[in-house]
């Protein structure tokens, strides 16, 4: 089905991404480190929990770039950070007074690898030291393939390192030189054989679409040079411009940027060449191939959002370590000072880092249930939820008679209780899961479009 422009005008509208729920335009004050020390000390005993890192350095600022990162060009303040990273990794653990089980590390930026061997290797044996990190533990870590040399990819190794995700986003030269990313095709060809001759098996590749200058055809030939890698995941995430957050954004002209329609185009091809590659869609913006665990996890109905993106991490807790990373514990979410000196500060002085958060009420748990299952398995059961979170069956009527436009321009469907993206919905879910969201429009946060 090709959409029209009016569909689009009433449906591409500004919405989160829903990596959590409620959504971090939500975070505030009032849940601080005291929260985070309680939450932390009344860590079940044996639960195994997963680590993100956030280290927050490149080596060069692509102009699209969304994240928490900044340029170092000298290496001294990136290992002060790793310095730090350390006190408050044995801070953290020190709260939780035992070494707690942990099943995966996340290690995300900004550009981990811009870490020098030596400090990753350093930064992987405190974390050992202060957690039981358990012997297949799945250990990922975000790599630029500009940047990743022999000696980084072999440091990843030997420090257990099993999963690496690759930046691509486009491999077209005249959107590389747009965004400031100069990355010719045998770099990357180059990194994947350098992880997998390293014995890093498992490699999952970003792209984008909605690019400056970016054509559909630009966006199936990346995909068709990318699938000849053999990636096991791939992401391809629509370029998200607000320019009034992320001012270097600026530097790329608005009138080079693909419309609505072209974006929505550009993401089909993405979908519909990488199915012609074997890749199988997961959720809003990930692929996998059918053998992969996301894509057996998406079968299971197992599959679950995270800060990360889509993931089949079981674990209910995830403790952040870094400037502006967020934890997620039974009782909410909390969220690392994002100023880079406030986070040193604190840690240096012995203080967790922890600046906002949200503690989570019970209707803001059965809304989060029904976003999440709307967002990994494009439906929901609304009656079997609310009761299991204690609510009455029809406690969402106002928001099921609110999707009846959506049901009409075959977006979603409902029957009985149970609401379903249609595939034609796919890339307007973020959409059908805002109808849930209970702070949608009470003034915090501005988001990016949906397509
Ligand atoms: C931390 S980076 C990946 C690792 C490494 N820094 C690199 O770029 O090679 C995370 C990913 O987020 C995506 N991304 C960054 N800025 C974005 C934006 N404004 N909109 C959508 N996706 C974005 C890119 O696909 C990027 O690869
Ligand atoms: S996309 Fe990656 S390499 Fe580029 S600026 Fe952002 S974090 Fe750094």
């Amino acid at each position: 089905m090709d959409v029209s422009p009016s569909l689009l005008e009433r449906y591409d509208r500004p919405v989160p991404r829903y990596t959590s729920y409620p959504t971090a335009p939500h975070f505030h004050a009032g849940v601080d480190a005291a929260h985070y020390r309680r939450w932390l000390a009344a860590l079940p005993e044996s639960e195994t929990v997963s680590l993100y890192l956030h280290v927050p350095f490149c080596a060069e600022m692509c102009w699209y770039c969304g994240c928490h990162t900044k340029v170092a060009v000298r290496y001294a303040p990136i290992a002060d950070y790793a310095a730090t990273l350390k006190r408050e990794i044995a801070l953290v653990a020190g709260i939780i007074g035992r070494r707690a089980p942990v099943g995966r590390i996340h290690w995300g930026g900004g550009t981990p690898t811009q870490l020098a061997p030596d400090d990753f290797l350093d930064l992987m044996t405190v974390l050992r030291a202060h957690f039981d990190v358990r012997p297949h533990a799945e250990i990922a870590v975000e790599a630029d393939p500009r940047t990743l040399d022999d000696a980084r990819i072999r440091a990843l190794a030997e420090a257990g390192v099993n999963r690496a995700s690759l930046g691509v986003q486009d491999l077209n030269d005249r959107v590389q030189k747009a965004i400031n990313r100069i990355q010719p095709f045998p770099r990357v060809a180059a990194a994947v054989e350098g992880l997998r001759g390293a014995g890093i098996g498992a490699v999952n590749m970003d792209l984008m679409y909605g690019l400056p200058y970016q054509t559909e055809a630009d966006v199936r030939r990346t995909v068709d040079l990318v699938a000849s890698l053999h990636p096991d995941r791939l992401a391809v995430f629509g370029y998200a411009h607000v320019p009034w957050m992320k001012t270097h954004q600026k530097m790329i002209r608005e009138d080079a940027l693909p419309g609505g329609l072209v974006r929505l185009r550009q993401a089909r091809a993405a979908a519909e060449a990488l199915a012609a590659h074997g890749y199988r869609p997961i959720g809003l913006d990930h692929f996998a191939r059918p053998d992969d665990s996301l894509a057996r996890a998406f079968d299971d109905g197992r599959l679950k959002r995270n800060f990360q993106g889509y993931t089949d991490d079981g674990a209910a807790i995830l403790i952040g370590f870094g400037t502006s990373a967020i934890g997620q514990f039974p009782q909410g979410y909390v969220q690392n000072a994002v100023p880079f000196h406030a986070y040193d500060e604190a840690i240096a002085a012995g203080r967790l880092a922890v600046r906002r958060g949200v503690a989570l009420a019970p209707e803001d748990r059965l809304r989060r249930a029904i976003i999440e299952r709307l967002m990994c398995d494009m439906q929901a059961d609304l009656a079997q939820l609310a009761r299991a979170h204690g609510f009455p069956e029809d406690a969402f009527a106002a928001e099921t008679a609110a999707l009846a436009p959506m049901v009409a321009d075959g977006l979603a469907e409902i029957a009985g209780s149970v609401v379903r993206i249609t595939e034609a919905g796919r890339f307007f879910m973020r959409t059908v899961a805002a109808v849930f969201d209970g702070y949608l429009g009470t003034g915090r946060g501005r988001h990016s479009r949906a397509v």
